[in-house]
C-alpha cells in the first residue's frame, strides 16, 4: 500500500473539518491561513487566493501577498430566489470585489473576500438558506441539473432528484454552524453517527454529479464523475435513468498518466433506486479510490484501473439493486436556448447572455444593477446555467417587457455571432493561484479576432463551441469544446478541435503553445475550409476530423495518442 498523500493526514487530524479554522480566523497579523486550513476551508467553499496583478509590487515594498477569499455557493440546479440574488449581490458589493460570476457548474462565486469580512459574509447568505457548504473539497460538489424545471415534468423530475441527492449527499459535520455561524460546538461522535457516508477522510478527491434531461446535455453529463439521464416515455415522463459515471476533465501538461475522459453508461435504474445507487458510487469511489496520489485519485481513475464490470457489481451490491441494460437515449447539444421560450404551463422563462459569466458594473454596461433591477422587480426566480447565463424563470405576463427592456439595455441579450453564443471561459487570472494564463480576460478579445474571420467566411451565424481555460484541470471543460484552449504559459495556449457538438466525444491536441496571432493563423484556414466543404448540417467538430485534420478522440488513455494536425504529417 503506498502513502496516503498529505491532503488524507490533513483530513483525518481536521475533526470532522474544524481544524484551527476557528483560531485562524481571530489571527490578525496575516490576511492568510495556515496551509493545513488553507486545505479544509475548501470543504466550507472556499479557497484562499490572492490578486496575483499585485504580486510584484507588493513583494517589493515587502508586504505580505493581497489575500483574500473566493467563495462558491451550494445551489442545487442552480435554482435562486430574488430575495437570495439580492442578498448575494449586496454581499458582492460590501465586502467582495463588486462583482458575481455565475460558474459552469450552476453556482455563484465571489471573489476578494478579506479574511476578517468571512463570517458576517456567511451569515449574510446563511440568512438566506444559502450555503457554501462542500461547494468545493473532497467531497460530492453542487449537483447540477437543466436549469428549467418549469419547461416539463420531466424537468421537474430532474430538478427533485438533483435536491434528493444533493441533500443525501451534503457532509454533515456541524462544523460549518459552529465556525462561521457562530453555532454551538458539538463535541465528538463516532464515526459513523456525524459522517455516515463520508467518515472521517471523506472522499479521495473531489465528486461531481449532474442530472440530464435529453435531448439537452447542457449540464455536460460527459463531464462528470457521476450522472444521471433522464429516459422519457413517449408522453415526455420519466421511466427512470440512465447512470453514467467516470468522466473528468484535469489532466497535467506533459504527464500523459493524467487524462480528461468522458463517462460511460453504467446501466439503467427506476427512480426510487436512484439515491442509493448515487449514494454507492460514492462510497466504492470512496474505498477503492486512489489516496496516495491526488493526481489519480479522480473516480475516472478507479474505473480505468478496476473495469467497469468489477464497479457496477460493487455499486449493485452496496445500493441492493440490479441495474437493467443502458436505454436509448439521444443529445443534441450542450448550449443553452436564448431568448424567451415557453413552459409547458405558459409561464414565460428568459435566457440571458452573460459573457463569462462575470457581472459587474462598468463603463461599458452596468449588468449587476441591471440584475439587481430585475431581482426587485421579478416575482418568479432565476436559474444559473451551466453555460454561465441565467434564466429569468416564471416571468408574469405584466413584467415581461420591462424586464426584457432592462436586459437589453445592459447588453444581457444573446448576441448574434454563434461563437460568441457559445464560448465559455474559467476564471484564471488574477485570483486563480493554478492559472498558467489568461483566460476570462482574454477570451473576448479572442473572440472578436475569430469573429471577423468567422465572418469573412460567412460562418457568423454558425453555433460552434469555443472554450478556454488558464491551466489543464479544464474549469471550463475545454477537451469537450469543438475548439478548446488550454494555458501553457503567459500568452500562450494549446489548440485542441473535434469535440463532438453533443458533449459525447472529446478533442485532440492539434497545436502546441500558440498565441494570439497563432490561433486566428490556425483556425482561419479550418473555417475556409469549412465553410466550402462540409455537408449539411454538418458540426465542426466533426468535420474537422472527417476532413482529416485531427484524428478521433478515443476515450481516457487514448486522449494523447495520435495528436497535431494530421494534413500537415
Ligand atoms: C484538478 C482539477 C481542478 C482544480 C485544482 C480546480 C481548481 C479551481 C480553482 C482554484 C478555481 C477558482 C478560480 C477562481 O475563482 O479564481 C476553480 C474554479 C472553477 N472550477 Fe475548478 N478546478 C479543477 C477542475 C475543474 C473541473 C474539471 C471543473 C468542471 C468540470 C471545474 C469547475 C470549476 C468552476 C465551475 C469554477 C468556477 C469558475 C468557472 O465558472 O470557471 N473545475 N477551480
Ligand atoms: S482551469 Fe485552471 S486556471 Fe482556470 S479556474 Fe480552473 S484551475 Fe484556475
Amino acid at each position: 500500500m503506498s502513502e496516503l498523500s498529505r491532503n488524507e493526514h490533513i483530513k483525518e487530524a481536521s475533526d470532522y473539518l474544524r481544524g484551527t479554522l476557528a483560531e485562524g480566523l481571530q489571527e490578525d497579523i496575516t490576511g492568510a491561513i495556515v496551509e493545513d486550513d488553507a486545505q479544509l476551508v475548501k470543504f466550507h467553499g472556499m479557497y484562499l487566493q490572492d490578486d496575483r496583478d499585485l504580486r510584484a509590487e507588493r513583494a517589493r515594498k515587502k508586504m505580505e501577498k493581497a489575500f483574500a477569499f473566493m467563495i462558491r455557493m451550494r445551489i442545487p440546479g442552480g435554482v435562486v430566489t430574488p430575495a437570495q440574488w439580492l442578498a448575494l449581490d449586496h454581499v458582492a458589493r460590501t465586502y467582495g470585489n463588486g462583482t458575481m460570476r455565475l460558474t459552469t457548474r450552476q453556482s455563484i462565486q465571489l471573489h476578494g473576500i478579506i479574511k476578517f469580512n468571512l463570517k458576517e459574509t456567511l451569515k449574510e447568505i446563511d440568512a438566506q438558506l444559502l450555503s457554501t457548504i462542500a461547494a468545493c473539497g473532497d467531497v460530492n460538489r453542487n449537483v447540477m441539473c437543466n436549469p428549467n424545471p418549469d419547461l416539463s415534468g420531466a424537468h421537474k423530475a430532474a430538478l427533485d432528484l438533483t435536491r434528493a441527492i444533493a441533500d443525501h449527499l451534503t457532509p454533515r459535520t456541524p462544523a460549518y454552524r459552529e465556525i462561521w455561524l457562530d453555532g454551538e460546538r458539538i463535541v465528538g461522535g463516532e464515526e459513523e453517527v456525524v459522517e455516515p457516508i463520508y467518515g472521517k477522510t471523506y472522499l479521495p478527491r473531489k465528486f461531481k454529479t449532474v442530472v440530464a434531461v435529453p435531448p439537452s446535455n447542457d449540464v455536460d453529463v460527459f463531464a462528470h464523475d457521476l450522472g444521471f439521464i433522464a429516459i422519457l416515455d413517449g408522453k415526455g415522463e420519466v421511466t427512470g435513468w440512465n447512470v453514467t459515471v467516470g468522466g473528468g476533465m484535469g489532466m497535467t501538461h506533459g504527464e500523459p498518466a493524467t487524462y480528461p475522459r468522458t463517462a460511460d453508461v453504467l446501466g439503467f435504474c427506476a427512480t426510487n433506486d436512484a439515491v442509493a445507487v448515487a449514494e454507492a458510487v460514492v462510497t466504492v469511489q470512496r474505498d477503492w479510490g486512489d489516496r496516495s496520489d491526488r493526481k489519480h485519485a479522480r473516480l475516472k481513475y478507479t474505473i480505468e484501473d478496476r473495469g467497469l464490470d468489477a464497479f457496477r457489481a460493487d455499486v449493485e451490491r452496496r445500493a441492493g439493486v440490479v441495474l437493467q441494460p443502458a436505454k436509448p437515449f439521444a443529445f443534441t447539444s450542450t448550449g443553452d436556448r436564448y431568448g424567451w421560450s415557453e413552459g409547458t404551463d405558459g409561464r414565460g422563462h428568459l435566457t440571458l447572455y452573460v459573457l463569462n459569466g462575470r457581472l459587474r458594473d462598468d463603463a461599458g454596461a452596468k449588468q449587476l444593477s441591471a440584475l439587481r433591477m430585475i431581482a426587485q422587480i421579478h416575482k418568479g426566480d432565476f436559474r444559473i446555467t451551466p453555460n454561465q447565463n441565467l434564466i429569468v424563470a416564471n416571468v408574469t405576463t405584466e413584467h415581461q417587457s420591462e424586464i426584457e427592456k432592462i436586459a437589453r439595455g445592459a447588453g444581457l441579450l444573446a448576441p448574434w455571432s454563434g461563437l460568441r453564443r457559445n464560448a465559455l471561459a474559467c476564471v484564471a487570472l488574477p485570483t486563480c493561484g493554478l492559472a498558467l494564463a489568461e483566460s476570462e480576460r482574454y477570451l473576448p478579445e479572442l473572440l472578436d479576432a475569430l469573429d471577423e474571420r468567422l465572418s469573412s467566411h460567412g460562418l457568423s451565424g454558425d453555433d460552434i463551441v469555443i472554450r478556454m481555460t488558464g491551466c489543464p484541470n479544464g474549469c471550463a471543460r475545454p477537451y469537450l469544446a469543438e475548439i478548446g484552449l488550454v494555458g501553457k504559459g503567459p500568452g500562450r495556449y494549446n489548440l485542441y478541435l473535434g469535440a463532438a457538438f453533443d458533449g459525447s466525444r472529446l478533442s485532440k491536441l492539434y497545436a502546441e503553445d500558440l498565441d494570439h496571432a497563432g490561433i486566428v493563423a490556425a483556425l482561419d484556414p479550418l473555417f475556409a475550409a469549412y465553410a466550402t466543404e462540409r455537408t449539411s448540417g454538418e458540426r465542426f467538430g466533426d468535420y474537422v476530423i472527417r476532413a482529416g485534420f485531427v484524428a478521433a478522440s478515443g476515450n481516457g488513455r487514448d486522449f494523447h495518442a495520435n495528436t497535431g494536425n494530421r494534413r500537415a504529417a
